[in-house]
């Protein structure tokens, strides 16, 4: 089981180094924080596995605002999101885009979550399997990849989906690629243990209930 928490635009230094004193994570999973890229090196130094939220493709380069897999590496990150659905919603970034910050990622030594997911007018036009497949295609193929199922429509809504669509979801992910599925979207303390009660859920990407060192803390622990 990996439980990852990604903080998102949330959490300066001060604010990290709190949350670190204060969060005690249980045996028996493993837990993973994604703090922006300010606060990474505050989070480092407090000795949790961290990742960054991005990664670029390239090594260096003229690339205004975005960071490399080396940078990352320097600080004593372990890996990176890539393909968040705010990243494509609200940045323009593309299932090829994602590919390439994956791919660049895991051959520099990086572990990579991939985000993929439908939208609700996806999932309500029937279209959640072949959103599922065009975003899956283009992703490398490789053992330090994990994959994480975020419905778009359970982000930050508060509507979770059930286990048994995270379920139906993260099997039929299972049959395109051969790695880990996460679940993310609303995970919170109450409904963390039914959903990662399913076969095929191998763990959870939580945001916003993984601001809180208790509430983390507690996800963590129902997947102990
Ligand atoms: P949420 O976010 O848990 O606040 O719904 C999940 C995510 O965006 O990774």
């Amino acid at each position: 089981m990996l439980i990852a928490g990604n903080w998102k635009m949330f959490k300066t230094q001060a604010k990290t180094r709190a949350f670190c004193a204060a969060f005690e994570p249980p045996g028996g999973v493993e837990v993973v924080i994604c703090p922006p890229f300010t606060s990474l090196g505050a989070a480092v130094e407090s000795g949790l596995t961290v990742f960054a939220q991005n990664v670029h493709w390239a090594d260096e380069g003229a690339y205004t605002g975005e960071i490399s897999a080396a940078m990352l590496k320097e600080l004593g990150v372990s890996g990176s999101l890539v393909g968040h659905s705010e990243r494509r919603q609200l940045f323009g970034e593309t299932d090829d885009g994602t590919a390439r910050r994956a791919e660049h990622a895991l051959g520099a030594g990086l572990r990579v979550i991939a985000c993929v997911g439908e939208t609700e007018a996806e999932r309500e036009a029937g279209a959640t399997e072949s959103v599922l497949r065009r975003q899956l295609a283009p992703l490398p193929r490789h053992e330090q990849l994990v994959i994480a199922y975020e419905p778009v429509w359970a982000i930050g809504t508060g509507k979770t989906a059930t286990p048994e669509l995270a379920q139906d979801a993260h099997a039929y992910i299972k049959t395109l690629i051969d790695a880990p599925v996460l679940y993310g979207g609303s995970v919170k303390p109450e409904n963390a243990a039914e959903l990662l009660a399913q076969p095929d859920v191998d763990g959870a990407l939580v945001g916003g209930a993984s601001l809180d060192p208790d509430s983390f803390a507690a996800i963590c622990r129902a997947a102990a």
